[in-house]
């Protein structure tokens, strides 16, 4: 906030993003909250509750309508608003074509290399971009000045940024993408591939979570438009506007809120113990995360299975617990993983269970990120183990859980994550007797050990968060607002 009065006084700030804060929905007649289970969305609530402004998303809850004051808007945070929540509501069939189609089935599969094929149909493509263009709408509409900020999240609106700087060309427009970016010749398998260079080329900055991400963007550009690429000042040139690429690794916020008011670790591990039933005694690890094929759901199963199978000593004590929200499940790869993982989860149990003893525990339904952070307290090891991820915050909240020092992360050396978090046991999840192995040492890990590596880890994530992320996407902004006042003026 302080930045922002300093470093851009009067500016108005804008975010776009498919995903809501905050989620409406009926049940049996009362209205309940609900946080939604998404990085892009724990990392940006925070910065907008201490900048102020104004969210645009897509209205996806069963009672949002019923909560719109005026005009589709409604402030939030309930009960202490400090920014406004601009709905877009979208019909089924956009829906159908943009989020589902487009997004989900055509540009999430490609950016992360997990071997799920792409599907690219035209009908969705021309969904994606009228959706794009009704977003763009609601950006002109929101904004009060024509020189806004506008802070455009991810793979949902690739098209929106040259739409906005259309519309309103004095606009700073940094645009954040989430997720991977592939190299140029996985992504030159898009059939829309320029459209979408073209489009991100329309941002003032445009972010990754990583180098090797900007990169890759930096070479797609390169091969296929007509851009000057400046590699020393990682910044492309098209049609006389320049775009900056740079690595901006997404963060939480510190202290969590979700950790204020939180037991101390003993108490966490005994209600946790006494919700899912596990053994008073047990050796916890965990998981948390959207039922995505993306974060290698199965892949930890059949560690589980081969540390069992390999490790009988840790049959009868050791648990594995998996809690996993439900995502996306109308679409076929998704609904399939589901079914796989409680499929495999039984054989495992059945392999090395017996009466009393259940290996592994699944939690499939919505988790609130207060209780997240009990099973993270609750946990002596907690697993991330995804194929392919831009950043993973699993991680990283994990970490800001456990102010006793005590837990160890195990991650997957292909989460962006593993970047900033080298005090982590680092573990390719395609290597199953590896990351069993992994699984086997973080488990005998001493506490002396665990406190220095969470010591070490829980400093980066301190220094390293989320306000910091926004920070430096704004002064870098605020630099750039800069210089264009002064070039317009020579
Ligand atoms: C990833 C994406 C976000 C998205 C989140 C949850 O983190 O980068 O944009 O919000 O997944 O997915 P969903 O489709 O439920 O919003």
């Amino acid at each position: 906030h302080r930045l922002l009065m300093e470093e851009l006084p009067g500016a108005e700030v804008l975010v776009v993003s498919n995903r809501e804060p905050y989620i409406h929905n009926r049940v049996d007649g009362e209205i309940v909250l609900q946080r939604p289970a998404s990085g892009l969305v724990s990392a940006l609530e925070p910065v907008m509750r201490a900048c102020g402004g104004t969210w645009i998303a897509h209205g996806s809850g069963s009672a949002d309508r019923d909560t719109v004051d005026r005009n589709d808007r409604v402030p939030v945070p309930p009960g202490d608003p400090t920014y406004m929540l601009r709905r877009v509501w979208l019909s089924d069939e956009e829906q159908d074509g943009y989020y589902y189609g487009l997004a989900n089935e055509g540009l999430w599969p490609l950016c992360h290399i997990s071997f799920v094929r792409p599907i690219f149909r035209d009908e969705d493509w021309r969904r994606y971009r009228a959706v794009n263009e009704r977003f763009a709408d609601a950006v002109v509409q929101e904004a009060s000045r024509d020189d806004p900020i506008v802070l455009v999240q991810d793979y949902h609106f690739a098209l929106l940024p040259r739409m906005i700087r259309e519309r309103l060309p004095r606009a700073t427009v940094i645009t954040f993408w989430h997720i991977p970016w592939p190299n140029a010749e996985t992504f030159s398998i898009c059939p829309w591939r320029e459209e979408i260079i073209d489009g991100l080329l329309g941002s003032t900055i445009l972010g990754f979570h990583t180098r090797f991400h900007c990169n890759n963007f930096l070479e797609a550009a390169d091969r296929f438009m007509e851009s000057r690429i400046d590699r020393e000042h990682a910044s492309v040139t098209l049609g006389g506007h320049e775009t900056m690429v740079r690595a901006y690794p997404i963060s939480i916020e510190w202290p969590p809120s979700a950790l204020a008011g939180q037991a101390p670790v003993a108490e966490c591990r005994a209600a946790v113990i006494g919700r899912f039933g596990l053994p008073p005694d047990a050796h916890i690890a965990v998981g948390v995360e959207r039922f995505d094929y993306t974060k290698g759901l199965l892949d930890r199963i059949h560690a589980v299975d081969d540390l069992l199978g390999t490790h009988p000593e840790w049959r009868g004590k050791f648990v594995y617990l998996q809690a996993a929200s439900p995502t996306r499940s109308k679409l076929g790869a998704y609904s399939a993983l589901q079914a796989e993982t409680v499929r495999l989860a039984e054989e495992v149990n059945a392999r090395h269970g017996r009466d009393g003893y259940t290996p592994i525990v699944l939690s499939i339904r919505h988790h609130e990120p207060t209780e997240v952070f009990e099973i993270f307290r609750a946990a002596d090891l907690c697993i991330v183990s995804s194929l392919h991820d831009g950043m993973n915050l699993v991680a990283k909240e994990f970490v800001a859980a456990r102010d006793d020092e005590q837990g160890v992360l195990v991650l997957s050396g292909f989460a962006g994550a593993s970047r900033e978090l080298s005090e982590a046991l680092i573990v390719n999840p395609y290597d199953t007797r590896s990351m069993a192995a992994a699984m086997d040492a973080a488990l005998r890990m001493s506490t002396a050990e665990q406190r220095e590596r969470m010591h070490l880890m829980r400093d980066m994530v301190r220094q390293r968060n989320v306000y910091r992320w926004a920070a430096q996407m704004l002064l870098d902004a605020a630099r750039l607002r800069k210089r264009a006042r002064i070039l317009a003026g020579a």
